[in-house]
């Protein structure tokens, strides 16, 4: 019996075998357990004899017992050391944070200016109505402006007269939607992505433009010219400015003006507020009575004054970034360059 445990135990690989063995020799009905029970009936020499050798031998197989127990969780340790060591000193496999797209981080710059200036935000839809797009703006259907500004449509059903919708070309609709919804006075931007189709340098089919609208019953071109003011200064983080207000024409707006500001390109950085150069910014204008009229406001009791900025062309010029296309590139080493990502 001894040389039997003694050797199962030498050679148990696991724990749950051990345990058995433990069951089977020392355990309530074991070979040894039972071997115990029968010293009652035995005589007192017999029971002299035999009582402390199995004694002995309990002893015995449970110190095999509890010292291999000891080996096999020894064992189980050094195993887990040697697979799950952590080598602290490597350098570890860094977490790049996320950043906003520049364009992004340009429009909420946009928005907290004019925000400060007590304009509200609206946005459209971006797949406009004819009506939205152009008529509400004082451009007719045979206008030349709605072939100049290289148009998306979108398909009819066939035998569906009606004008089919488009990719907005600029943000001028959410002027006549912002009208509807809430009336005058008004003052809000609303920027958004509009859609063009045209590309190369500084062009893409899909850019962002940001509108202001500000109706009211006082509102002049002085009011405008302010505002502008205000925006170029803080956005190009100057503190003069000159604006030069070129007239042109828009349909929806009369007088119409580009407006420029006075710069200069020294070794191709831009310096804005000096300089003998002019820059065109933007397109504005007062607001067509028209326009007005098609927002359901009444001209006779409200005027006031609209602007276009481009978003990314302003983001071009503060950020010397020469090929609009990149933007939409998603090159992570071109926005590092720019340091618009880490
Ligand atoms: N909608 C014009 C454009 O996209 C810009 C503009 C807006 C001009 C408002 C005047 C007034 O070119």
């Amino acid at each position: 019996l001894r040389t039997k445990y003694l050797s199962l135990i030498a050679e148990a690989q696991d724990a749950a075998v051990l345990e058995d063995l433990r069951v089977q020799a020392v355990g309530k009905k074991g070979e040894i357990s039972l071997q115990m029970r029968e010293l009652g009936k035995m005589t007192p020499e017999q029971r002299q004899e035999a009582g402390p050798m199995l004694n002995a031998l309990k002893n015995e197989i449970n110190s095999a017992l509890a010292a291999k127990k000891e080996a096999l969780e020894d064992a189980v340790l050094n195993e887990r050391l040697r697979t799950e060591w952590l080598d602290v000193t490597l350098p570890s496999r860094g977490r790049p944070a996320g950043t906003l797209h520049p364009i992004s981080q340009v429009w909420e710059e946009v928005t907290a200016i004019f925000a400060d200036m007590g304009f509200s935000v609206a946005e459209g839809p971006q797949i406009e109505s004819d009506w939205y797009n152009f008529d509400a703006l004082n451009i007719p259907g045979h206008h030349p402006a709605r072939a100049e500004m290289d148009t998306f449509y979108t398909h009819r059903a066939e035998g569906d007269d009606r004008p089919p919708h488009v990719l907005r070309t600029h943000t001028s609709p959410v002027q006549i939607r912002s009208m509807e919804a809430n009336g005058a006075p008004i003052r809000v931007i609303c920027p958004g992505r509009v859609y063009r189709a045209d590309y190369d340098q500084t062009h893409t089919p899909m850019f962002h433009q940001v509108e202001g609208l500000a109706l009211d019953k006082n509102i002049s071109m002085a009011n405008l010219k302010w505002v502008l003011e205000e925006f170029v200064k803080a956005f190009f983080e100057v503190d003069d400015v000159e604006l030069r207000f070129r007239a042109s024409h828009f349909p929806f707006t009369e007088p119409s003006a580009e407006v420029d500001i006075r710069c200069s390109w020294e070794g191709g950085t831009l310096k804005v507020g000096e300089g003998d150069d002019w820059l065109e910014i933007l397109g504005s204008g007062m607001v067509h009575p028209k326009v007005i009229a098609a927002g359901g406001i009444d001209p006779d009791v409200y005027q006031g004054f609209a602007f276009g900025v481009g978003i990314d062309r302003i983001a071009m010029l503060k950020y010397g970034i020469p090929d609009l296309r990149a933007f939409f590139d998603s090159d992570l080493r071109w926005l590092r360059h720019y340091g618009f990502a880490s």
